[in-house]
């Protein structure tokens, strides 16, 4: 094989384990719940994170009647999450998530999952709610931003 075909068959490869790597990412199918709501917060298993195939899902998405918008819950790690507010800080509306990302239908913000905006129009970060772990339990603390 010389050096040109070996670049090429390379890059092909390396393409193809990207795109069937995203494909299978967006394949685990988005996980909805509604938690446990008290007068502080929402109190979520952590088992709500894992998969048939005991991995991790990279976030799950909270949705409860006393919520006028869905919370996204990232997972970063065993022990740091990341909860978002689903409300596009531009002008409110709901947001969709992709993946790492949040997008907004609406007119195109994009914002991390930290919440920091991405791409405007937004010019304010996500509103975000302090998370913490005890006993196999993620609380979601309503009361104050993160
Ligand atoms: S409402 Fe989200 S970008 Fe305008």
């Amino acid at each position: 094989m010389d050096r040109k075909t070996f670049i090429k068959t390379s890059c092909i490869a390396c393409t193809s384990i990207g795109l069937l790597s995203t494909l299978i990412q967006s394949c685990i199918p988005v996980k909805y719940v509604t938690g446990n709501m008290n007068t502080n917060g929402i109190l979520l298993d952590i088992k709500e994170f894992e998969t048939a195939k005991k991995d991790f899902r990279p976030y799950v998405i909270v949705r409860h009647d006393d919520l006028q918008f869905p919370i996204c819950l990232y997972r970063i790690d065993d022990k740091n999450y990341s909860a978002l507010l689903m409300r596009c800080s531009h002008q409110g509306a709901e947001l969709q998530v992709s993946g790492d990302m949040l997008t907004c239908s609406a007119h195109g913000s994009e914002f991390d999952k930290w919440g920091k905006v991405m791409q405007a129009p937004a010019s304010e970060n996500l509103r975000t709610f302090p998370v913490s772990l005890e006993g196999g339990k993620i609380f979601i603390d309503l009361r104050k931003k993160a």
